[in-house]
């Protein structure tokens, strides 16, 4: 498509094959960025690039996984091939993992803080060399809710994303005088596979969605759509003024001390 926001850019989405990811690689599409589709899940985004390409819009999938620095460099370099260069990078991928601390094995601790926290570092480092090189570069990362209040059993998850939330802080500022600006978008629950697998999976499914959603002052989940339009926000020209700063997309749910649904 042309005549978008973001006509001309190259924009990297990572763990873009499902969720809030895709939503992010569909909305750059429409706004006419090309599409660098990074994910371990192959066929599911092989098949999401093809889906976004096949609308008309330039989306190419890369297989990456994001914990591994050998694979952030060669997708890296692959895509800045078929691309010449990259202008914004969305840190998205990642995991959850609900498993109280004695629960929680070493290597399960390790590969979540891999996937969700060292993937930034990973690819951020890699992709530097190019994004000094585009004319208004940025970074946006995915934290959660999580980044700023804990929630029972998922210890790793909630440390990797309050450190999202700080390591972009950290980045915004050493990359400031470079023109890159790096941001954070934090999102509540979020209609995704990865919040329906949770939900699918606890004792009374219906249940749970129902306590989850009377949690959020908005009543509903969120959907990736959502999510996404805030990161196209913070990724482009309409936020040039914006870094170091974290949108949080929650329908309410960090507002409440107290709240009952009546
Ligand atoms: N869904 C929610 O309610 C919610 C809330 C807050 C934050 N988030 C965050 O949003 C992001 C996306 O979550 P989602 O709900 O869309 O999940 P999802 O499981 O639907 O999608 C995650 C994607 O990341 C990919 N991925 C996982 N590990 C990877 C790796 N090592 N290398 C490359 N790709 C990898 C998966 O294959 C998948 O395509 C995550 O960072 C998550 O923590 C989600």
């Amino acid at each position: 498509m042309t005549g978008g926001r973001f006509d001309g850019r190259v924009a990297v989405v990572t763990g873009g094959a499902s969720g809030i990811g895709l939503a992010i690689a569909e909305r750059f599409a429409d706004e006419g960025a090309r599409v660098a589709l990074l994910d371990c899940a192959a066929e599911a985004g092989q098949a999401a690039a093809s889906r976004i390409a096949a609308a008309g819009n330039v989306c190419e999938f890369f297989y990456a996984d994001v914990a591994s620095e050998a694979s952030v460099i060669e997708a890296l370099a692959q895509l800045t091939e078929s691309f010449g260069g990259l202008d914004h990078l969305v840190n998205n991928a990642g995991m959850v993992l609900v498993k109280t601390i004695e629960e929680c094995t070493s290597d399960e601790w390790d590969r979540l803080m891999a996937v969700n926290l060292k993937s930034v570092f990973l690819t951020v480092k890699h992709a530097l060399p190019w994004l000094r090189r585009s004319a208004q570069p940025s970074v946006v990362n995915i934290g959660s809710i999580s980044s700023f209040v804990a929630q029972q059993r998922t210890p790793a998850y909630v440390a990797s994303k309050g450190a999202v939330l700080l390591l972009s802080k950290a980045l915004a500022l050493d990359l400031a005088p470079d023109g890159i600006r790096v941001n954070c978008v934090c999102p509540g629950l979020t209609d995704t596979p990865m919040f329906r697998f949770h939900v699918n999976t606890s004792p009374d499914p219906e249940r749970t969605m129902r306590e989850r959603c009377n949690r959020v002052p908005l009543g509903r989940t969120l959907a990736p759509r959502e999510i996404a339009d805030s990161v196209l926000y913070l990724a482009g020209p309409e936020s040039s003024g914006i870094t170091g700063t974290s949108l949080v997309v929650d329908a309410g749910y960090l507002a409440t001390a107290e709240w009952h649904r009546d």
